[in-house]
């Protein structure tokens, strides 16, 4: 971690007199957003998923947050899912509302115009895995443990893991773990490409802030345009998306990116992004 972490802006009194259970801490660019209720694994409740969804769309529109990383606190736990207790006592309106939440959390990671990294750090298991597959790129400690049991409690994955696992990895993959509630470990999640990279857990978050720090120094308007693009490959005709993509490629042309990036080449120097 870089010398210029600051300590989380976010902590404080909640609304009912307790601590905030989500942290959002800035280091070079990159904002790392840590869930922390390490009593419950990380298990998000209602008011630690709105809260997170909360910051997520404040770091969306946020400039100084150039790529988001999200994590979770303890060694144990990235997220154990939706707080099981809580949700035992939904009626039907309720449970759609709670899974509309975490499609919200969901969305924002997937759509911000901005690199999302999860740094998976113990269990990532239903909505904790989903928050996870709804990143860009996903890292995992050795010793993490992902996967989506809803199954054994009767229900389904219901904040988007139905659709980005299958994305993610094959159908045939997705359902097997959906339908079994097999949990998997890093190992078989990188060969999967459930996860990106697996790395030592003490070395999980400084590999990816290497990464996040990387990404936050490339232009931010290109990134934008990459993320946009690369997120229509799973959907829509191919076609209409080759033709976005080169739409999009031209209209970069216009950004002092694209001259900076390509002159800082030709003079054989480092290009210096501003966003624009
Ligand atoms: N909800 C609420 N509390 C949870 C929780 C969850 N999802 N996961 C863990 N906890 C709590 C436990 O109840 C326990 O609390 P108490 O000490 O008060 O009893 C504490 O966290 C520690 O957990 P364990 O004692 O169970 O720890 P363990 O190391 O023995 O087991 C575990 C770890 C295998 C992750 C186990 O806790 C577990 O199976 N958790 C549930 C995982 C799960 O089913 N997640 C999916 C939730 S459904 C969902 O997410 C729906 C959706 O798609 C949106």
């Amino acid at each position: 971690m870089g010398e210029t972490w600051f300590p989380p802006r976010d902590r404080g009194e909640a609304e009912e007199g307790g601590r905030l259970s989500v942290s959002v801490a800035f280091d070079a660019g990159v904002a790392v957003v840590t869930i922390d209720r390490q009593d419950a694994l990380n298990a998000l409740d209602l008011p630690t998923l709105t809260e997170l969804r909360d910051r997520l769309r404040e770091l969306a529109d946020d400039a100084g947050a150039r790529v988001v990383v999200l994590t979770g606190a303890g060694e144990k736990a990235f997220a154990a899912g939706a707080d099981i207790k809580y949700m035992s006592g939904l009626d039907v309106g309720e449970a759609k509302e709670w899974g509309a939440l975490g499609h919200e959390a969901g969305r924002l990671l997937e759509t911000m115009p901005k690199p999302t990294i999860a740094a998976v750090n113990g269990f990532a298991l239903g909505g904790g895995c989903e928050l996870a597959l709804a990143c860009d790129l996903r890292y995992a400690a050795r010793t993490a443990k992902l996967g989506q049991p809803e199954i054994n409690l009767g229900i389904i994955p219901g904040w988007g893991g139905t659709q980005r696992l299958a994305r993610a990895t094959t159908l045939g993959y997705a359902k097997e773990l959906i339908f079994t509630g097999r949990v998997v470990d890093a190992d078989e999640a990188e060969r999967r490409g459930l996860v990106n990279a697996v790395f030592e857990p003490a070395d999980l978050l400084a590999k990816t802030m290497e990464v996040a720090t990387l990404l936050a120094s490339k232009s931010l308007v290109a990134l934008a345009a990459a993320k946009a693009a690369c997120n229509r490959a799973l959907q829509g005709g191919h076609a209409e998306n080759l033709e976005a993509e080169v739409a999009s490629f031209g209209k970069l042309f216009a950004t002092e990116d694209a001259k900076e990036g390509m002159t800082a080449f030709v003079e054989k120097r480092e290009p210096n992004f501003v966003g624009r």
